[in-house]
């Protein structure tokens, strides 16, 4: 029997300056069924309309028509706050996901605020700087010894893997990444990319990832999208995306522009 799907969009539609001269249609019809365990790799043109889709399911940027549910829920006219119950973002920007001006330690308990998960109510009960630095020491960053320094002092990759353990601790139905690893460089990149893997992983964590990485699109996920001047034109999964090569994704990307 197939799983309900975490995430169901139907005939979405995302106009911008509608009824002016720079009216622009960037997301056409697009339907997408995203079922648990998906770990999805989104590609695209810039412009192409992958980071309006991702805003659109986050609810930051409403729809012009279409249909949407979440975890089962009906959310398409539905805020940020109410669908924060089962997303959690990254952003390209390290800085977005974390607060500069609060010590690590500060940063963690505000992500554990928004979580009740039992997993994380014994890390309330534990000591917990150690708590935390048992959190912190799986990602390799040296952040288990960074935990009164304030997050604006550490480097973008630090930043960027306190940001996703934070967007994972409350083991989201849905996790979105918009190039989180563009920002950084090529051996970080791959360190949170690594990261990345490990965590969706061993959570099952359902997953988005936009990304221009054309390797890590193959290497990562069990499933790959295609977003094209504001519609799906690929979708593979198993088999189908393991048998994709760098070269075919240039040939749809060359045939489609
Ligand atoms: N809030 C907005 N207001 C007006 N136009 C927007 C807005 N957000 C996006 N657009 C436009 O919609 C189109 C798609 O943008 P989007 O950011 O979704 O592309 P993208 O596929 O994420 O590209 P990139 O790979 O460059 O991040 C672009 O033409 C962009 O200028
Ligand atoms: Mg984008």
């Amino acid at each position: 029997m197939q799983q309900p799907a975490v995430l169901s969009v139907k005939h979405l539609q995302k106009v911008f300056f509608p009824g002016t001269a720079n009216e622009r249609h960037v997301l056409k019809n697009v339907s997408l069924e995203i079922t648990p365990g998906d770990f999805v790799a989104v590609i695209g043109n810039n412009g192409a309309g992958k980071s309006t889709l991702l805003n659109t399911i986050a609810g930051t940027l409403p729809v012009d028509a279409g249909e949407m549910t979440l975890a089962g829920h009906r959310v398409t006219k539905k805020s940020v706050a109410y669908r924060a119950k089962w997303l959690s973002r990254v952003f390209q920007d390290p800085k977005m996901g974390t607060a500069g001006e609060l010590s690590v330690a500060q940063n963690l308990t505000l992500a554990q605020e928004h979580t009740g998960s039992m997993s994380l109510r014994r890390y309330r009960r534990a000591d917990q700087l150690a708590a935390y630095q048992e959190l912190l020491r799986p990602l390799e960053m040296g952040l288990e010894d960074r935990l009164t320094t304030q997050v604006k002092y550490l480097s973008g990759g630090q930043r960027q893997a306190l940001s996703l353990l934070m967007a994972t601790l409350s083991q989201p139905e849905l996790l979105l990444l918009d190039e989180h690893t563009a920002a950084l460089d090529p051996q970080t990149s791959q360190k949170v990319m690594d990261l990345t893997q490990k965590i969706v992983t061993s959570h099952h964590l359902t997953t988005m990832m936009i990304t221009h990485k054309m390797s890590d699109a193959l290497t990562y996920g069990n499933r790959l999208v295609m977003v094209q001047d504001g519609q799906i034109k690929l979708d593979v999964r198993g088999a189908q995306k393991a048998n994709l090569r760098a070269e075919d994704l240039m040939t749809l990307f060359t045939v489609t522009d």
